[in-house]
Order: structure tokens, then C-alpha cells, then sequence
């Protein structure tokens, strides 16, 4: 029906006759004179209707047409005068001037504008949800999809090329652990059975390994029931990847070239190799498995500096085996006590007891635990005039979250974080398990397929908890982009991992994990992987804040799509078909 794309007009089509379709984006009627701006996926353009080449009833119908409202058009492209150019709109040096119109999807009045003035608000993002088909006809949600797509096309041109084979597995399927609870899917057919929805394919990417399909990847959806974030969705897309007969510089190799190729296909030069880090240095210098490195603000041990000092707090943190903690700031000690205590705040959020504040000003120290600080101590802090200490004592798995929460905060304040530059970073050699400091139970900090490194397990056959793992993550930013590991292959070593984790007897093991397990032992090759999060991807890269700009229908923070309106109650009949009755008021 269409000749052209009316958004994709520009001078050089002048004198064409056009037919063009699409919405009424904003109608100005300037009585017996009317302008229509019409929009399409390719942007929006001018259309008049003038009594000088536009029937009196065309003209009237024009004026008649509400917004939003789906027209044909028919006309021909002029050039408009160069002092009616409009350098915001890139079809700004022409117009359309209509000698027809036909409305052909009538629109009610909508319920949200999409027409959004440069330094207007759009409306509340609730509102914005709930209308969502109003809400995606939006420019900048238009680019933002297009985009996705864009990058859903490198990313198969670039991993096509290198030999991947794009592969889908189940989703209706069972569980496999991501560390997230599951979707579980009623059987009909099977009374009291379920299905799970996948958390990532990383079985069944495996088991492709085992099939001999020695390069994998999948644009997989994945589905974790978890506390929702501005970077976290109920269900999210995945660029997932495994390979065989490859080490972990093969993964990071071909890691890294597939960021290289996503940024640029949003124009981005992207810089490789990559900074890499262990997990160990990320955890004393910055508190966190997926540091900022847009700024320093370094943690630095001072428990030896603070040994000395009489006060309880102290002394009873450092006798029980922790250390004191800190990180000096340029500049903070000018800050309020108020200010300050803000900070204390988020480091008590974080679970700390409180925050050691020290600041050095005009030579001398000050604080509350300065009288504690013999001079050689208050020396060797050594902070500069202005400087402002903040510390924390106790065990790391206290101090280490409460200071990068802390440092971030700082970060913040000092105008520190540049959205402009981009820092990525390797982090690596991840522990293989965490341990609960209660009970001792371990817990696998990637995931229980991940390899544990073997030069670990022979110099500590007793101890998992010092064993490191074949793992490793992409972070930009402060920003988990992606994380992989090197797989357990042996299925002997794949069956005491299980047993490490709490799943010790071989019938649990077979009933869950049976189908790797048998994988493993029909022969299977050396492999390993890694998954990104495109849709983290695709924020970052569109500019977006949030995944529910890059994502055409997301669930809000409270787990709800408003706008088909999910989760939502069904009809007992329904669910006694699937062996199923609800507890009520629990
Ligand atoms: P992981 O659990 O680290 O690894 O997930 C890989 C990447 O997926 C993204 N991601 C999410 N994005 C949006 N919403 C979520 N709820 C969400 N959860 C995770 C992150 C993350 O880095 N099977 C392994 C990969 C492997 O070992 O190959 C896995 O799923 O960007």
C-alpha cells in the first residue's frame, strides 16, 4: 500500500509522488490550513494539506483525523523553504504536500501522548506499562527494539562465522540450578508432576558438547523467580555459549571479539584485551566480585595500624579473627557530619555495625577514635589535609559489602562515575564454593557443572573451601555483563561435586542430574562456555536505564505484566485439570 517510508523521506526524493502510511503523531490545524506529522518506524515527517494543491474535502477530512489514528496519504515531496527547515526532525528539509487522505485505523482518544515535547517528561512508567502499545510507539522505544534487533543479527553474523551453531533446547524442562528459585509448569497429562522453566540452558548446552556440536550458541530465554531490579527481569534473554576442546584464553578470546562487534554495531570502538583481576585482589581492593574501576577509591587493610588502639570496638573485632578495613577519600573530610552519617547508614544497611570516620585536617587527625590513635598510628594512616577515612572493623564478609556500597556512594558524590568511559574487566579464578559460616554447608558460587581448578584439589584435598573454580565473569561498569567457566567433563569428579553440595546420595543424584551425569559418561570432550545478559546488553548500548526499555513487554518491579495484565487467577476447573488446588490466606 505503500510507496515510501515517510520517516525515511529526505531531499533528495523531492518531486516524487508518494503514497505513505502510518500514525498521526501530532495535527496542528491552522483553520482552512492543516498539518499532520506522520510517523512511522523510520522516524516522523511533515504533511500539509493547503488550499493551493489540497480539495476542500481533503482538507476538512484532514482536520477531522484524531491523533494516534492510522492514515494513508497520498502527495507529492517538496523541498520547504530554508527558513522553515527544522534541524530536529531528520526529514526536517521537506514536507509532504497531501492531495489525499484515508483513515484507515481509526485510534480512541489515547490514553498516554506518544507525541513527548524534547524537554517534556514521558508519563509515569506505570502508566507507560499499562498502555504499553501507546507507550512502544514511542521514538525512543522504537530505536531502542530496533537496536535489539540490530544486535540480535551481529551477534549470529559474528558467532555464525567463527562456526557456532545456533541450537535451541527446551523450555519445558527441569531444573537446573542457577541459584534462583524455579517456574515450575503443572504436568496435565502426569498427576503431580512438573515441569520447571529453564534458569539458563547450561545443561543442555553441555550435553550438545557430549553430542559432538562442538560449537553451541543460543539467543535463550531464561526465567528465575527473583526479587526484580532495574538489571534484573523474571525472564531475560541470554547470548548463551559452549564450546569444546577450548581453555579458558579460547572462551575470553572469543568473548571479547563479540563485545568488540556489539559495540560497534552501535558505533562504539571497543579496546581489547580486557583489564583482569582475580576474584581475591576484587575482593580486598574494592569489596565486590564486580568492581567500578571508573574510579579508585581503593580499600586498604589498616588492621595493623589500628592494633595498637584501646578502643572495644576495635580490639574485640580484631580479636575475633577480623580486620579494620577502610578507604580514604580525597576531599570527603569537607563533608557534614550529617553527610556522613548518610554514609554510616548505607554501610549499617549493608550489615555493618557502624563506620570508623577519621578526617585529617589542618595536620591533625579528628574523630571519635582519634584519642585511641597513639601518633605513630595517626601517621601512618597517611592521609593528606581534607582527606576523610572511613573504615570498617570485622570479619570481610561484613566489611567487604558495607565498603563497596560505601565507595560507590563516595563515588558518586565526587562526580567520580563517567558515564562517557567504559572500564572493562575480566574478573577470575572465582572460589568454587561458599561456605555458610554457621553450618559450614557449601553452596557452588557459579554453578555445581563449573570445574574446580585441579592444581587447588590436589594442594588442598580436604579443604573445598580453598579450592578456586574454572570460572570467570565480563563485568563493564560495575556491571555483570556475563559469566562462563570451564566445565567438569569427568563424570566421576561431576558426581563428588554433587556429593560437596549436599547431594550425597547416587539415587538424588541420578534422579536430578541423571541426564548429565549419563552424558558425561557416554564420552564427553573437554568444554566450556559462558553466558552474557543481552538485554543488559542492549540497555547499555541503547542508552536505556532500565531492562523495561529494552524489552517489549516486561514485568514491573513487583513481578506484574501490566499490560496483558499477568499473573492472573484462573477457573477451578481449570486447575483441578492439572491436579492443582490453591491455599488461600497463607
Ligand atoms: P549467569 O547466571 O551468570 O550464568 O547468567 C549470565 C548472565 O545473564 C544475565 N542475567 C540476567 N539478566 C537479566 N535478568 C536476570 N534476572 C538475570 N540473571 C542473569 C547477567 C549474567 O551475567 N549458565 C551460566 C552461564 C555459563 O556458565 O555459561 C549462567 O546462566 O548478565
Amino acid at each position: 500500500m505503500r510507496s515510501h517510508l515517510g520517516g525515511a523521506l529526505r531531499r533528495a526524493d523531492v518531486g516524487a509522488k508518494v503514497t505513505l502510511g502510518g500514525w498521526v503523531h501530532r495535527s496542528r490545524d491552522l483553520g482552512g490550513l492543516v498539518f499532520l506529522t506522520l510517523r512511522d518506524r523510520e522516524g516522523v515527517l511533515q504533511v500539509s494539506f493547503n488550499p493551493d494543491w489540497t480539495a476542500p474535502e481533503v482538507i476538512t477530512a484532514a482536520a477531522a483525523v484524531g491523533v494516534e489514528s492510522v492514515v494513508l496519504i497520498e502527495g507529492t515531496v517538496h523541498e520547504r523553504p530554508a527558513d522553515q527547515y527544522n534541524p530536529e526532525m531528520a526529514t526536517g528539509e521537506v514536507e509532504v504536500r497531501a492531495t489525499a487522505i484515508r483513515v484507515v485505523g481509526p485510534a480512541v482518544t489515547p490514553a498516554i501522548p506518544v507525541a513527548v515535547g524534547r524537554d517534556a517528561k514521558p508519563p509515569a512508567e506505570e502508566l507507560r506499562l499499562r498502555h504499553r502499545v501507546l507507550d512502544l510507539r514511542r521514538p525512543e522505544l522504537q530505536f531502542a527494539l530496533i537496536l535489539r534487533h540490530r544486535l540480535m543479527q551481529a551477534t549470529r553474523s559474528y558467532l555464525s562465522g567463527l562456526g557456532y551453531l545456533e541450537l535451541e533446547t527446551p523450555i519445558l524442562t527441569k531444573p537446573t540450578p542457577e541459584g534462583a528459585r524455579d517456574f515450575l509448569v503443572p504436568s496435565r497429562v502426569h498427576a503431580g508432576e512438573f515441569y520447571a522453566l529453564p534458569q539458563s540452558p547450561q545443561i543442555y548446552k553441555q550435553l550438545f558438547m557430549c553430542c559432538g556440536f562442538d560449537r553451541y550458541f543460543q539467543l535463550a530465554r531464561c526465567f528465575r523467580d527473583e526479587d526484580l531490579r532495574a538489571d534484573r527481569q523474571l525472564e531475560f534473554t541470554q547470548i548463551d555459549i559452549e564450546a569444546s576442546f577450548i581453555g579458558r584464553e579460547d572462551i575470553i578470546t572469543m568473548a571479547e571479539g563479540l563485545i568488540r562487534a556489539l559495540w560497534a554495531e552501535a558505533g562504539i570502538a571497543v579496546e581489547t584485551p580486557f583489564a583482569r583481576m582475580s576474584y581475591a585482589d576484587a575482593m580486598e581492593r574494592y569489596g565486590c566480585d564486580r568492581p567500578d574501576l571508573r574510579y579508585d577509591l581503593a580499600i586498604a587493610d589498616l588492621s595493623a595500624t589500628f592494633a595498637g588502639s584501646e578502643s572495644g570496638i576495635i580490639q574485640s573485632a580484631l580479636a575475633a579473627g577480623g580486620r579494620v578495613r577502610g578507604i580514604v577519600i580525597p576531599g570527603g573530610g569537607a563533608w557534614s557530619r550529617k553527610q556522613v552519617d548518610e554514609l554510616e547508614a548505607i554501610a549499617k544497611s549493608a550489615g555493618a555495625g557502624g563506620l570508623v570516620r577519621l578526617k585529617s585536617a589542618g595536620g591533625q587527625v579528628e574523630g571519635p577514635l582519634a584519642k585511641f590513635l597513639s601518633p605513630e598510628a595517626q601517621a601512618a594512616l597517611g592521609l593528606s589535609d581534607g582527606d576523610l577515612l572511613l573504615a570498617v572493623a570485622g570479619a570481610d564478609r561484613i566489611s567487604s559489602p558495607a565498603l563497596d556500597r560505601v565507595r560507590q556512594e563516595c563515588a558518586v558524590r565526587l562526580g567520580l562515575v563517567d558515564p562517557a568511559v567504559r572500564r572493562f574487566l575480566w574478573v577470575l579464578d572465582f572460589p568454587m564454593f561458599d561456605q555458610d559460616p554457621e553450618t559450614g554447608a557449601l553452596a557452588a558460587v557459579h554453578h555445581p557443572f563449573t570445574s574446580p581448578n585441579a592444581d587447588d584439589m590436589a594442594a588442598h584435598p580436604g579443604a573445598p573451601e580453598r579450592w578456586r573454580a574454572l570460572a570467570y565473569d565480563c563485568v563493564l561498569n560495575g556491571m555483570e555483563l556475563g559469566g562462563g567457566s570451564i566445565r567438569t567433563s569427568d563424570p566421576a569428579v561431576q558426581s563428588r561435586m554433587f556429593g560437596l553440595l549436599g547431594i550425597a546420595e547416587t539415587s538424588e543424584q541420578e534422579r536430578r542430574f541423571g541426564f548429565l551425569l549419563e552424558g558425561l559418561r557416554a564420552g564427553a570432550p573437554p568444554h566450556g562456555g559462558i553466558a552474557f545478559g543481552f538485554d543488559r546488553i542492549a540497555m547499555l548500548l541503547a542508552g536505556a536505564t532500565s531492562l523495561r526499555d529494552v524489552i517489549a513487554f516486561p514485568k514491573t518491579t513487583a513481578a506484574r505484566a501490566l499490560f496483558e495484565g499477568a499473573p492472573s487467577v484462573v477457573p477451578v476447573q481449570d486447575l483441578e485439570e492439572l491436579h492443582i488446588r490453591t491455599v488461600t490466606g497463607a
